[in-house]
């Protein structure tokens, strides 16, 4: 029986959510869609109101659209409308990697900001639908650029500034943007972050790109190409501060953002404008129990969609304080998170297990040397917290006293699907839970027989869905419908496992398809796989996950070298260094295995399922290889597995 933490009383009291309402606004939500979203919808503004609530079908060419007939503006939502009551309010406080620098930035500045920027892009000639790729550290710039992007109508692809000169290009071509924005570099626990460096090098591959806007944040040495390249500042300054906000439909694209999936190339997932921004905004108030004045921090990088949804585009539509941190958890000391918590009386905090994880190694000390004493909330997202690090979490950080809110989604749902509600749930420790508003869980097994009750399998998701959700992969409509309503017909698969308890809490075992989670950060095996193949030396390559203490998953790579080449210890450097040029940090190997040859089966199709098991260090139930090609090669990647203990 796992551990069950009550509701404290003293959060019920207050909470937004109580189990009545839950319940009541559960079961609402999915008899009766079109009532309940159409409701709901209203808590941004519109500035022509919807008459059609929901039209989605999983089925068929699938098919989603919310609020079709609505228009509204986005920026106007997270900045305009709150001037008249909270012009001179914080929107976002933001800390920079220096614990010596911070700055308070209010809803008044941030629209001026935006609007500069907005008529600087307009002069620029960027037009509503057109794409814009922003490459940027964590600077409220990173913030204005999306709110410009939504102003005008453009579309903001972000690419995390942790990727590579090639995974940028990648993605700046794949949209064909025509604009860039950059900084000259990110600084990171110290370390500069060559992003301008970058965005050349990536542009020596993108024809489509015509400008760069340059924002200074370090004065580092750099190159701006002249009738290319901009300064931020010098654009903003002869900008005018008022800008009127495109009318833009309700189903128009907001952003793309690019997401690993179980093929080579990454997908450039698309949100769309009014569904996003109602599910945003809903999810991160009633999740968070955000009330008025609370200060909510969330951790997560704009690069990745939690920092789409719940830094910029949920806590601004509702007119919230959002803190925005440049740094790392780890510099100056382990101890930088809970400082920043005391320094900014941050209320709520939302991180990822695996920070956890590696600040829990830290010992305790270092996080009690804080108060802490404003924290209220806890929340955590982007892979499973195993209960250990989840306890670790509410009894050293939250002092037993705030409740935590483990939040399953991913980048295609937009927002929270799957998570406590403060006020109206019990927790137990490792679990998400209970579904959101409109969310309809399905345990399906590999035949896609729905199962009742208490089971384990795939997790789907069924008709009617939430607004939130993407509403196609960018230029590649099959594809959409294929990755994710094909297994399953008439639902959307998720690619993750779970397991559902008498209770029915939700309980993600991790991904079932070839991709990996690596510090809650995705990757897709066939993407490191092709990294890898790309190397001279290497004549093939396979990826998996293996448990990673800190990282959660680490990524394990069994690399077989073209003949006559010879492993050492030296090509390994050099095989992860390349892994890191061709994408980035994030996706370099853990562990490199030399494997003269990979159990394929007699038809040449790898058998991941005995390399998982290996990297795992499970040869119990490697099941049955005598379907393949060379049982041998078994024996001999088992005698040579990694780190054998
Ligand atoms: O496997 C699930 C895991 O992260 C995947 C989604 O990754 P991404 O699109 O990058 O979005 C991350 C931020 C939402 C999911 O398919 N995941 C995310 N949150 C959780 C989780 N696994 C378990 N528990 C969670 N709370």
């Amino acid at each position: 029986m796992a551990d069950l933490f009550p509701v404290p009383a003293e959060f019920a009291k207050n909470a937004l959510i109580n189990e009545k309402t839950y319940q009541e606004w559960y079961d609402r939500s999915v008899k009766d869609p079109d009532g309940f979203w159409g409701e709901h919808g209203k808590r941004i503004d519109w500035i022509k109101p919807y008459t059609k609530v929901k039209n989605v079908s999983y089925s068929g060419d699938v098919s989603i659209k919310w609020y079709e007939d609505g228009t509204l503006n986005v920026a106007a939502n997270c900045l305009d409308r709150h001037l008249e009551k909270r012009g001179d309010q914080t929107a976002i406080i933001w800390e920079g990697d220096d614990p010596n620098e911070s700055k308070h930035v209010t809803y008044r500045e941030l629209h001026e900001q935006v609007c500069r920027l907005s008529n600087a892009m307009e002069g620029l000639g960027v037009k509503k639908g057109d794409r814009v790729t922003i490459y940027l550290p964590m600077i409220v710039e990173a913030a204005v650029a999306m709110l410009a992007c939504a102003r005008v109508g453009a579309i903001h692809s972000i690419v995390f500034g942790g990727f590579s000169p090639d995974a940028l290009a990648g993605r700046i071509q794949d949209c064909d943007s025509s604009l860039v924005i950059t900084a000259d570099e990110g600084l990171r626990g110290g370390r500069k972050v060559p992003l301008k460096a970058n965005v050349d090098k990536a542009l020596e591959t993108c024809w489509s790109v015509k400008n760069v806007i340059v924002v200074k944040r370090t004065g580092g040495n750099i190159h701006m190409v002249t009738g290319r390249d901009s300064w931020y500042h010098d654009l903003t300054e002869k900008a005018a501060p008022t800008h009127k906000p495109a009318e833009m439909s309700a189903e128009d694209p907001l952003f793309i953002l690019y997401t690993s999936g179980s093929t080579g190339k990454p997908k450039g997932v698309l949100h769309t404008t009014g569904g996003y921004l109602v599910y945003a905004s809903m999810t991160h108030q009633y999740v968070f129990d955000y009330h008025e004045g609370d200060i909510y921090w969330c951790t997560a990088d704009v690069g990745w969609v939690t920092g789409h949804s719940y830094i910029v585009y949920g806590p601004l539509a509702n007119g919230a304080i959002t803190l925005m941190f440049e740094g790392i958890p780890t510099y100056p000391d382990a101890s930088r998170f809970w400082q920043v918590c005391d320094k900014h009386q941050v209320n709520i905090f939302y991180t990822a297990p695996t920070a956890i994880r590696s600040l829990m190694r830290e010992g305790e000390e270092l996080v009690k040397k804080t108060s802490r004493k404003s924290l209220r909330l806890l929340g955590s997202v982007g892979e499973p917290i195993n209960p250990e690090a989840w306890l670790w979490y509410h009894r050293v950080v939250g002092d037993n006293r705030c409740p935590i809110v483990d939040t399953w989604w991913q980048t295609e749902t937009g927002g929270i699907l799957i998570t406590p509600l403060a006020g109206a749930t019990a927790l137990k420790p490792g679990s998400a839970t209970r579904p959101f508003f409109g969310v309809k869980p399905l345990m399906v097994d590999a035949e896609g027989k729905v199962l009742e009750g208490a089971v384990e399998g795939n997790l789907c998701l069924a008709e009617p869905g939430w607004p939130g959700q993407m509403r196609t992969i960018y230029g590649d409509h099959e594809r959409f419908g294929q990755t994710y309503f094909s297994t399953y017909k008439g639902l959307y698969f998720t690619g993750d496992g779970a397991r559902r308890d008498a209770d029915g809490y939700y309980w993600i075992t991790g991904r079932v398809d070839d991709v990996i989670n690596v510090s809650g950060h995705r990757m897709g095996t066939a993407e490191v796989e092709s990294a890898l193949v790309a190397h001279p030396k290497v004549a093939e390559a396979a990826v998996v996950g293996y448990p990673h203490e800190i990282k959660g998953q680490g990524i394990y790579a069994y690399v077989t070298l073209i003949q006559g080449e010879e492993p050492s210890e030296d090509l390994r450097k050099e095989l992860v260094a390349w892994v890191r040029k061709e994408i980035g940090p994030i996706a370099s190997p853990d562990l490199i295995q030399w494997s003269p040859g990979l159990p394929k089966t007699r038809s040449g199709k790898i058998m991941r399922r005995i390399l998982r098991k290996i990297a795992e260090n499970d040869y119990g139930t490697l099941g049955d290889t005598s379907t393949l090609a060379d049982p041998t090669v078994v024996d001999d990647l088992i005698d040579n597995r990694m780190n054998r203990g």
